[in-house]
């Protein structure tokens, strides 16, 4: 689908944002090795988390969905049973690292596989602890989707994480459910921790001190009643359009603050973004909150180490807010940004080529200057949601009409975004 997209005068309004993808697949899962019933309100709407539904409905897992709740009812941690086909994790890296955790632990050997662009992505980042774990898994080239896993007992580790990724974490947290004794995950870097909250609200007895988590093997989890937070990653799109599109103001209600998260907000204030942070409420083990965003000076700034790691899902976005900055962006130790659901250096790098926008890259990051002006032009999202969300919103401050191509990638994350966008144009 082809999406034109005109220059914005300026935005305004309220907006209210699907669920938080991270936590709608972790409360779908878990929700499935429960016992009884859960509700879950504010599900997200995206496709990747339809995809984990999906997949536990074939697992075993009743459920129905009715507008934004989820209804699951789950049989316990012994009881999935052997779907009868491969399983489709779609384009959702999380669907399939995660569950991976769960299907090595089973009585049974199952398929799972992606899209395209899954098809691409490494693997070998859970494969290594789930077989120090004792697991059974064969993947295409040894590294890629599909996964064939033959379930099996599995034991408690600890493992040191090389890469700081909170989806490789809940791989080994998810199995260590599966085993006697205490299974232990060590991060250098910090990352979500959703799935430690998750894993404490259902009734796991999971710990966190200075980056070591751990966690007892065969807990007794229960189903329960959770409101979803909005995506916070989603809302960046809305912050950065507030801040490009000068006199907007918007309010972003009811979105996830949970501080594994919020360096994007820090980060934005830091930039001089105006964002005040309203009406802060615990949901479960997650925090909740309305943000009012008016723009503001944008300076510029650096995104490396662990801030790098906290904002690799907004990298894209802040790159076109870097672009519209005093003194532009850099981006470095951003080596993770080129096995996402696109090689993201590169295709914000080649859009920003098609805008007329000076970018320098490098294996691990961009340097993008500021004061640029973005010319009008044919941008394409490659298939990536978070691609095409970010031009969407640079075309807001194109000189002139542009067209997306692939528009319709957004689903994957935020089915809504074209709507609600539109919706905000004065
Ligand atoms: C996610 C973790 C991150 C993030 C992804 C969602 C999660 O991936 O980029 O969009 O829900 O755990 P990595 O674990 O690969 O860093």
């Amino acid at each position: 689908m082809d999406q034109s997209i005109s220059p914005a005068k300026r935005l305004e309004g309220s907006v209210l944002l699907p669920g938080d993808k991270s936590v709608s697949h972790r409360y779908a899962i878990i929700s499935a090795l429960a016992e009884g019933a859960s509700k879950l309100h504010n599900y997200s709407t995206g496709a990747d988390c339809e995809s984990t539904l999906n997949c536990m409905r074939a697992l075993g897992a009743v459920w129905k969905k009715e507008g934004n709740v989820v209804e699951m009812q789950g049989w316990g941690l012994d009881g999935l049973r052997q779907p009868a086909e491969t399983l489709d994790a779609g384009n959702s890296g999380s669907t399939i690292r995660m569950l991976s955790g769960v299907l090595a632990a089973q009585t049974f050997t199952s398929s799972i596989e992606g899209d395209e662009s899954l098809s691409k992505r490494p693997m070998e980042r859970i494969m290594k602890p789930l077989r120090e774990m004792g697991a059974n898994i064969e993947a295409h080239d040894g590294k890629y989707p599909p996964l064939t896993i033959h379930g099996g007992p599995l034991r408690a580790i600890d493992y040191t994480l090389p890469v700081a990724s909170a989806q490789v974490k809940s791989c080994v947290l998810l199995a260590g459910l599966f085993t006697e004794g205490e299974t232990t995950v060590r991060e250098s870097i910090a990352t979500r921790d959703h799935t430690e909250l998750a894993l404490t609200d259902f009734g796991a007895e999971v710990t966190t001190r200075k980056g070591v988590i751990t966690l007892e093997g065969r807990p007794r989890l229960k189903g329960r009643e959770l409101l979803i937070p909005g995506d916070i990653s989603s809302s960046a799109f809305f912050l950065v359009a507030a801040c490009i599109v000068p006199g907007s103001r918007i309010t972003i209600r009811a979105v996830g603050l949970n501080p594994t998260r919020t360096a994007l907000i820090d980060f934005l204030v830091a930039m001089g973004a105006k964002i005040r942070v309203l009406d802060v409420q615990q949901v479960g083990h997650e925090l909740i909150g309305n943000l009012e965003v008016t723009g503001g000076t944008i300076t510029g700034g650096v995104i490396d180490g662990a801030t790098t790691a906290a904002l690799i899902d907004e990298i894209p976005v802040l790159a076109v807010l870097g672009a519209k900055s005093e003194n532009g962006l850099v981006v470095r130790d951003a080596s993770e940004l080129r096995v996402k659901e696109t090689d993201r250096i590169a295709t914000v790098v080649e859009n920003f080529q098609r805008m007329g926008v000076k970018v320098e890259a490098g294996p691990d990051g961009f340097s993008v200057p500021g004061r640029q002006t973005f010319k009008a032009a044919e941008l394409d999202s490659f298939g990536d949601h978070r691609i095409a969300m970010a031009f969407s919103v640079a075309a807001l401050a194109a000189e002139g009409d542009c067209t997306l191509q692939n528009a319709e990638a957004a689903s994957v994350s935020y089915p809504e975004f074209y709507n609600t966008l539109q919706a905000l144009r004065v």
